[in-house]
């Protein structure tokens, strides 16, 4: 059974973090996404805590919001205590919170929370830590976001086990008969999307291989091509 996001949005699909973006002109950078197809745009959020480094808050996810109001914000919570702040999010335009499995004692009342906000719901994995940290949350979750680098920063080197975990979750979601998504998170671009594409991710986040890129349309349509073919395989 597929996910209900089926429906709206075609899978594997590429979803650029706007962390790359130039915020002098943020909503041109993110209109030039949507232009060239894009309807998936990830927002990181960093609290200078749970990871080394502060991003922005909910004030520019309402700003991509208003960028892109028939865009799909995919809001990635770097933070601890994700549940004070849920709220502000949800106001600010977000269609999805992901919260980190690391972050959060409560995890799986956040994620209720989040669904009573009428979102949907993710959950994050770092690097470092087990597949079975998640187990219990899969029922409860939309999308599984499994970080292929330490998070923090953008334009770090791909962590290739990454995709032992995701051939590891397709067969778990199989086993207990789930629809969540999976999505990749971190060093993604034109050298690996084919390759991520081909373990059966459904979101792969682009940040600097997108707003690096001299010609974003150009580079955009050469990463949804080459997602296509990676996942061409897959039955
Ligand atoms: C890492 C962030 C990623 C990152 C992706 O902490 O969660 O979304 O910005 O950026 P690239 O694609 O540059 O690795
Ligand atoms: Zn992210």
């Amino acid at each position: 059974m597929s996910h209900p996001l089926s429906k709206n949005y075609s899978f594997p699909t590429i979803a650029p973090s706007i962390l790359a973006a130039d915020y002098t002109r943020l909503g041109e950078d993110i209109k030039a996404c949507t232009e060239a197809g894009v309807s998936w745009i990830h927002c990181d959020v960093m609290d200078g805590h749970f990871v080394p480094n502060i991003s922005y808050g909910s004030l520019v996810v309402e700003a991509a919001r208003r960028s892109a109001p028939e865009g799909f914000l995919d809001v990635h919570l770097m933070i601890y205590n994700p549940d004070r702040y849920i709220n502000d999010f949800a106001k600010a335009g977000a269609n999805l919170i992901t919260v980190h499995v690391e972050a959060d004692p409560h995890i799986h009342r956040t994620l209720g929370a989040i669904k009573e906000l009428g979102l949907y719901r993710g959950v994050a994995i770092n690097p470092g830590t087990p597949l079975t940290a998640i187990e219990e949350l899969l029922p409860e979750v939309d999308l599984v976001c499994v970080m292929s680098v330490n998070p923090g920063f953008g334009g770090q080197k791909f962590i290739q086990s990454s995709l032992q975990k995701i051939e590891r979750l397709i067969t778990w979601r199989k086993h207990m008969d789930l629809n969540f998504l999976i999505e990749i998170d971190g060093g993604a671009g034109p050298g690996n999307v084919e390759d991520i594409a081909a373990a059966g991710t459904d979101v792969i986040v682009a940040g600097s291989s997108v707003f690096g890129a001299n010609d974003k349309n150009e580079q955009i349509q050469k990463l949804f091509q080459k997602a296509i073919i990676g996942s061409s395989n897959l039955t």
